[in-house]
């Protein structure tokens, strides 16, 4: 049985969930990759203390357009359809105590650490399911029947487990959005009654093709602040696991890409494993490739660039090669290098054929965040979530055309296709870090960092690999050049006025581990359970150049650990935060971090705000909390609504259709359904008031 992905010891002063997130999570989302061996075997070296630059913190972001999610709405249209649990922000848990005065937009009742299976948003906060799995997202196909799923319905329907969630404004007289969400992996055990998972079905294997991939749906919020799917919306869309994809950029076409059904290494079927994501100032949406290793069998495991991204020998875990032979990798070796890619769709164009950047490389994506440089060219940061793994940017070649013409839209949804490519090392100015989470002399964990260069369009930088090497292979790339091997890096993303850039890295329980890499500044605990968050400012301000500076704004846990550190707020007025994962920013400036892995201080996952600035940064408020064995995925923030995804809720121990884990979002009798919440604040006169205020 799989080990928990983190989280096996107690919290100093909470409760102990009666039931533990299972190893369900593990085995589906990540193919146990917290219970194998790292990939990074690499004897890639940790640098010294290199002299320390100091950089102009100050900064502005370019682009507005990615402000697009952070928008203020007010709107029409009519709501309904979907289910309402009222707010109960009253929980057997006490309240972080709030003394000091809340920061702009973070003013709301802080929900209280639970284990509850519900959605507990602040006192005066409504919430409603906008979309759940199953719920069809374009007219035709019929309500969502747990006994009488088909692939034909699923290709229609919401998908399973969504991760990412992004919202483009879209014009016109009522509040709408273009709404993208993706849908990271299934749990099949959690999805049938009858399910064995040495001999699934062809159907069943078909409908879990048809739960991944991606959504596309038009959305309208009303009067009341509910937010529907309009299934007339001419933009809505499913994209699944044997949708067409064109690959891109330096590496399409090349013989590592080249499988019997398509022998040009242009197209490939499907996208996995989507994790977070980004929109794009240009008005796309990108969404990461992350553990696709485990959706094949049969792997050389004499194959060291196999074993470097954990594809294995034997059978898959949902046996999908045996419906389907691309799968194989006996059959089709090259099919693996064609998964572990950013993706780019056009929301506008539905008929358009989504695409994988290999400019962006190849690893366990989580996200794509973009910020524009001075000139407009485009800077999208990049994380590779696994334990020791790295932190890349990409700098495209070309710069974004403003305007909505036809050529411009065309022009800019280019821009990924050409560019250069970096890895990031971290050097710390401090003595080396002593695994402890203490804080150094200097009174910070910080220091300066350099971007490697990897490759530029065919040119590569890295001794003894071509160019389409390094885009293939791009971890291998990374251990040559000596990348600072971190803590799982999940979302990288800029901030979206002051362009310093947030990295979440999640966890890495293997940190200081007999024969692994050891404390450095960057990662300061072994054994790091719950994970931190470095801020990222690039020298000069400009995301272009190869400088900068960093240091830890959190290390994340129960407060009431020496270990974390908020910012240097008073840890007596912050919340207890494990693994960070996502990242947003809302219109006043501060960061939102979801979580996952909650477990490992005993609380469910949730939504925490955190300041940024002045005397209150670093303090750190839940929002919300998600149900019973949920992850919180995707919070887009804006002025006047909070979207969360709610990934796997119901997934903990001994769960199943017989036994369910939780009976969230439809209540008792029903199974647990992951969907996208909108929480919205109740104003006094009945009307939506601001999020925060
Ligand atoms: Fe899918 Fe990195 O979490
Ligand atoms: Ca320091
Ligand atoms: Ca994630």
């Amino acid at each position: 049985m799989a080990q928990p992905c983190a989280g096996d010891h107690p919290p100093r002063s909470l409760p102990l969930l009666h039931r533990g997130r299972q190893g369900l999570t593990c085995r589906y989302r990540c193919g146990d990759a917290c219970a194998r061996p790292e990939p990074n075997r690499s004897a890639n070296p940790y640098f010294g203390e290199v002299l320390q630059t100091v950089l102009d913190r100050r900064g502005v972001l370019r682009a507005g357009a990615v402000l697009g999610l952070a928008t203020g709405a007010t709107a029409l249209v009519g709501a309904a359809g979907a289910s309402s649990a009222a707010a109960a922000p009253a929980g057997p848990l006490p309240a972080a105590p709030e003394r000091s005065p809340a920061p702009y937009g973070l003013n709301y009742e802080t929900v209280p650490p639970n284990t509850d299976d519900a959605v507990r948003v602040p006192r005066g906060y409504a919430q409603q399911v906008v979309v759940r799995w199953g719920d069809p997202i374009v007219p035709g196909p019929p309500e969502f029947d747990f006994d009488g799923q088909t692939a034909e319905a699923q290709a229609q329907q919401f998908g399973y487990n969504n991760d990412f969630c992004g919202l483009i404004l879209l014009e016109g007289p009522a509040r709408r959005w273009v709404m993208f969400s993706n849908h990271e992996y299934t749990i099949e055990p959690l999805m049938f009654r009858e399910y064995d998972a040495a001999a699934p079905t062809e159907e069943q294997v078909r409908i879990g093709l048809a739960a991944h991939g991606l959504s596309v749906v038009e959305i309208v919020r009303d009067r009341t602040g509910r937010i529907t799917v309009d299934l007339a919306g001419s933009r809505n869309r499913r994209i699944t696991g044997t949708s067409e994809f064109v690959l891109d950029g330096p590496a399409a076409g090349s013989s590592l890409l080249r499988t019997s059904a398509d022998p040009t290494g242009t197209v490939v079927l499907g996208t996995f494993n989507n994790c977070s994501g980004g929109v794009t100032p240009w008005g796309t949406f990108l969404s990461g490739e992350e553990n696709v290793n485990q959706y094949f069998a049969n792997a050389d495991p004499a194959d060291a660039r196999l074993a470097r991204y954990g594809f294995e020998e034997g059978a898959s875990e949902r046996g999908w090669e045996t419906v389907e032979p691309r799968f194989d990798l006996a059959k089709e070796p090259n099919e693996a290098n064609r998964f572990g890619y950013v993706v780019e769709v056009d929301p506008h164009d539905p008929r358009s054929r989504p695409v994988k950047h290999t400019a962006l490389g190849r690893f366990k994506h989580e996200g794509a965040t973009v910020r524009l440089s001075k000139d407009e060219h485009a800077v999208v940061y990049l994380g590779d979530d696994e334990r020791f793994d790295y932190v890349y940017k990409f700098v495209s070649s070309k710069t974004m055309r403003n305007g909505h013409s036809r050529q411009a839209r065309e022009h800019n949804k280019t821009l990924l296709s050409d560019g250069t490519l970096y890895v990031a090392r971290f050097t710390g100015d401090s003595p080396q870090a002593d695994g402890s989470g203490t804080l150094p002399e200097d009174g910070a964990f910080d220091g300066s960092g350099e971007w490697i260069k990897l490759v530029s369009g065919s040119t590569s930088f890295v001794p003894g690999m071509t160019a389409e090497e390094v885009y293939v292979f791009t971890r291998e790339a990374g251990d040559k050049v000596g990348a600072t091997k971190m803590d799982r890096p999940e979302d990288v993303e800029p901030h979206p006025t002051t362009g310093h850039v947030y990295i979440a890295l999640t966890n890495n329980t293997d940190r200081g581990k007999a024969g692994k890499a050891g404390p450095d500044e960057a990662n300061p605990r072994v054994d790091n359970k719950h994970g931190h968050v470095i801020e990222l400012v690039e020298a000069d301000d400009d995301p272009t150049g190869t400088r900068f500076s960093w240091s830890i704004l959190l290390v994340c846990g129960d407060p009431a650990d020496p270990s974390t550190y908020f910012g240097g707020f008073d840890k007596s007025q912050v919340s207890p935060i494990t693994s960070p994962d996502n990242v947003a920013f809302d219109t006043h400036g501060n960061l939102w971090i979801s979580t996952d892995s909650g477990a490992a201080l005993g609380q469910n996952d949730g939504l925490f705000g955190v300041s940024l600035r002045g005397d209150t940064r670093g303090r750190t408020t839940q929002f919300a909390s998600v149900p019973v064995g949920g992850e919180t995925c995707g919070p887009v923030v804006t002025e006047d609504f909070v979207l969360i995804s709610v990934q796997h809720p119901g997934d903990v121990d001994d769960a199943s259709p017989a036994n369910p884990g939780s009976t969230w979002p439809d209540g008792p009798g029903t199974q647990p359904r992951p969907a996208v919440v909108n929480i919205w604040h109740e104003g006094e006169d009945g009307r939506p008031a601001r999020i925060g205020i």
